[in-house]
């Protein structure tokens, strides 16, 4: 049996008409980039998300760039983020002319670990050497909510209050995960017991709409949301080389267009968002059951007054075993992926930044143990069981659960 870690083509026959007929709709409507469909999309998310304004961008990658510019992040500044995350998190913060700060995980969610984030912050009293010896002041700090659960917000919100840090919160993997908890705000210094969306925590969250995500288009696309009306007007000032109104320009800013075709198949998916994270978090409750004491594998943490949307169904696998298992399950069709086998912290294109092995153990743990299982809402239970049988037979556990 051959069982892709993801499969699109299976979505897409299931909402065949609606998706043809939105893309039929803009190439009929002769507009192309931004226009009404992406307003449309913007009010969308931004009800979804429970925040004041969305701001559609080409993607998530740019979603992270505009919003580090738009809170006046630039040279001579660090951000902190976690080392264990797609590149595009630090990789924004470098192409903002900044400097990428690494900070390590907790290892129950793989997530910015708030301690970490502390020691970093008091440290060096908020500045770290550069390399060309002057101090960078630390400006920001990126969560991560990795897989799709979020990161501990309460804590990061308290350390941005103290700290005077904005937060960009990085919502890639995680559209429409929930956080319950008292929340602290920099902004307002104000103090609720609510439930709040991923990204609307915040002074700006950042999604993804790449095809594997969540919620995907069938192309490049990203969205910055916010409740500040400021940051807001920055950023779409910003996806359009700075302009308002067109033709005179106030800063310097980017081609990051969302395009009407992606906006249009973006809304026609979003109606099902919900039931689709109902399928995964089902799915992701069936593994834990079909994998229960198997011996070498550790199951996914869910850290509570969290909802966990599980955009990846992420092991540990230990005792160095995990590269043997994702190949035993490659020769048995069974598609898996590592979601990162290298911290960023180590990548060649940060070795100026002078980080070492070690430095970040938990990271590195995380690159060397983790391994995604096929997840996505259309996958069939025999698949998930004979997933789990063949990681039962490599580790020689026959019992089922
Ligand atoms: C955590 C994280 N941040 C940022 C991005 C960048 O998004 P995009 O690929 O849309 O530029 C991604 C997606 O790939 C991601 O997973």
């Amino acid at each position: 049996m051959a069982i892709p870690i993801l499969d699109l083509t299976r979505q897409y026959a299931a909402i065949k008409p609606e998706i043809d007929a939105a893309i039929q709709r803009v190439v009929t409507s002769g507009r192309f980039i931004l226009g009404p469909e992406v307003e449309a999309l913007e009010r969308e998310i931004a009800a979804y998300c429970g925040v004041k304004h969305a701001v559609g961008v080409a993607s998530g990658t740019d979603a992270l760039l505009l919003s580090l510019r738009a809170v006046g992040i630039g040279p001579g500044n660090g951000v902190i983020v976690p080392s264990f995350t797609f590149f595009a998190t630090a990789g924004a913060v470098h192409n903002a002319g900044a400097t990428p700060i690494f900070c390590d995980i907790d290892p129950q969610t793989f997530n910015l670990d708030p301690a970490d984030v502390r020691r970093i912050l008091t440290s060096d009293g908020g500045t770290r050497p550069t390399r060309h010896g002057s101090p960078t002041q630390i400006k920001a700090v990126i969560p991560v909510h990795l897989y799709g659960q979020m990161a501990d917000m309460d804590e990061i919100m308290a350390l941005a209050h103290e700290f005077n840090l904005y937060v960009i919160e990085d919502a890639a993997q995680a559209i429409g995960a929930e956080y319950r908890c008292l929340l602290q705000r920099a902004a307002d210094h104000g103090r609720r017991s609510t439930a709040r969306q991923a990204g609307a925590i915040g002074h700006l969250g950042c999604f993804s709409f790449f095809p594997t995500k969540n919620l995907g288009a069938y192309g490049d696309g990203g969205m910055v949301v916010t409740d500040d009306d400021e940051l807001a007007e920055r950023v779409r000032m910003l996806r359009v080389h700075g302009s308002k109104p067109k033709y005179y320009h106030h800063l310097v800013g980017y081609n990051s267009r969302l395009d009407a075709l992606q906006a249009a198949i973006l809304r026609a998916k979003l109606p099902h968002l919900d039931a689709w994270t109902a399928e995964r978090q089902r799915i992701a409750s069936r593994y834990d059951e079909l994998l229960a004491g198997v011996p070498g594998i550790q199951l996914p943490y869910r850290a509570s007054g969290r909802t966990h949307i599980f955009h990846q169904y992420t092991v540990r696998v230990l005792d160095g075993r995990r590269d043997a298992l994702r190949e035993d399950l490659q020769s048995m069709g069974i598609g898996t992926e590592v979601y990162y086998p290298l911290p960023l912290h180590l990548q060649e294109c940060f070795v100026h930044l002078g980080y070492r092995e070690g430095d970040l153990p938990e990271s590195e743990r995380a690159s060397r143990e983790v391994l995604s299982l096929p997840m996505f809402p259309e996958l069939a239970p025999e698949e998930q069981t004979y997933v789990a049988q063949s990681i039962r037979s490599f580790f020689g556990s026959s019992s089922q659960p």
